[in-house]
């Protein structure tokens, strides 16, 4: 038996592949560091989908998703009122229905960014912008969140960071969705199982814990004290450490230039470089035999600080570039995969008679 099931291989995909001992990740025979900053969001979906869904331009396809999601999800908003940002979105993807026209890979990534801005603009007490379908997906999402158009730079960082979280091989959301596609219940049920499974502070929830890290260390004015002292009492440091990455995540590279290039911003890249730096000094020296190195949300953290966007939707947007991997995984999990059920070994008490 695996605890955690490490190392067990439950899938073959063609989609992409995290190389833990060399610190790689490749998509669809691309390494992430030629895509992330150089493909659009859409670009790299079209790449992802391909052979998967019927053939379509991407990019108009989801512009179009966005105003029919827009059109059914718009007027339930209410139903939505006192749950947090996630629990908003999770709500809301649940509201979509299996019989609904739209190709289903569009329609859950089109409104997963639909309800994203849709939240955050009602938690800040503003009235919900309309989808603009002849923007790009990031650009779209920063003026329906921001009710008016994000400038460039700040697009493509967005850009970046999508395609950056795309996809990352069977990660436990990604897993969750295929399970749930196993048994055919539909695309959208599995995209709800890749949220939930996604919330979670040990894996997609850890962004917002990162700045809150910040915020504490920033506050005791001594970066190497606050850390030990987390590290000595047994805490998990928010933004390191991976399960399959022995090395440095390649995504922290590639979100830290993007938010480093968001100069004339408030960021706070000299500061978590002190941070890291720290944090990775007293790791070595107290789980030297694990290899923890930065993970990918610690500069995700940043640069979605950088972005103005509020903390609370620092998982929601997560969701909006991990869900067209979750569908990419859907659809190559129906179009050959079998009922996944391992079995578990039994421990409980041996069989007794009822007296
Ligand atoms: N800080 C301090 N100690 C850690 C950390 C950390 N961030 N991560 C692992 N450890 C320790 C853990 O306490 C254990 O120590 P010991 O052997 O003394 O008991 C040892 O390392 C092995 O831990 P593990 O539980 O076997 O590791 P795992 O593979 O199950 O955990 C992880 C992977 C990502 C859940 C974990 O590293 C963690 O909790 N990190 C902090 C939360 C975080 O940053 N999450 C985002 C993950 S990346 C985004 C994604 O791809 O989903």
């Amino acid at each position: 038996m695996s605890q955690g099931l490490d190392d067990v291989i439950a899938a073959e995909t063609t989609l992409s592949h995290v190389d833990g001992a060399a610190g790689r990740l490749v998509i669809r025979g691309f390494e992430l560091e030629d895509l992330a900053g150089r493909r659009s969001y859409e670009e790299v979906l079209a790449l992802l989908w391909e052979g998967l869904a019927p053939p379509a331009a991407v990019a108009p396809s989801l512009g179009r998703a966005r105003a029919h999601a827009f059109d059914i999800l718009a007027p339930r908003l209410d139903a939505l009122d006192g749950l947090s940002a996630v629990e908003g979105l999770r709500a809301g993807l649940a509201m979509l229905a299996d019989a609904d026209a739209t190709p289903h890979h569009l329609l859950a990534t089109a409104a997963t960014a639909v309800l994203v801005a849709a939240i955050g603009r009602r938690s800040a007490g503003q009235p919900v912008v309309a989808p603009d379908p002849a923007l790009g997906h990031a650009a779209d999402f920063l003026r329906m969140l921001r009710g008016a158009a994000a400038p460039e730079a700040h697009v493509r960082a967005l850009d970046t960071y999508l395609v950056a979280v795309v996809d990352h091989g069977l990660n436990a959301s990604t897993f969750a969705a295929r399970v749930v596609a196993s048994t055919r219940a539909g695309l959208l049920s599995a995209v709800v199982a890749g949220l939930c499974a996604l919330k979670g502070p040990l894996h997609g929830g850890a962004p917002g814990p990162v700045l809150d890290m910040f915020d504490a260390i920033d506050a005791a004015g001594d970066a190497e004290a606050w850390l030990r002292a987390a590290v000595e009492r047994g805490d998990r440091l928010m933004g390191f450490g991976h399960r399959v990455y022995r090395v440095r995540d390649p995504r922290a590279d590639v979100l830290k230039r993007a938010v480093t290039a968001l100069r004339g911003e408030t960021n706070r890249v000299r500061f978590a470089e002190t941070v890291e730096a720290a944090a990775l000094r007293l790791l070595a020296e107290h789980k030297r035999r694990r290899g923890l190195e930065t993970n990918v949300e610690f500069y995700t953290a940043l640069l979605l600080e950088a972005l103005a966007l509020p903390r609370a939707l620092f998982t929601p947007v997560f969701a909006m570039g991990r869900v067209g991997g979750w569908a990419a995984h859907v659809l190559e999990q129906e179009a050959g995969g079998r009922l996944i059920r391992p079995q578990s070994r039994y421990v409980g008490p041996e069989p007794r008679r009822a007296a």
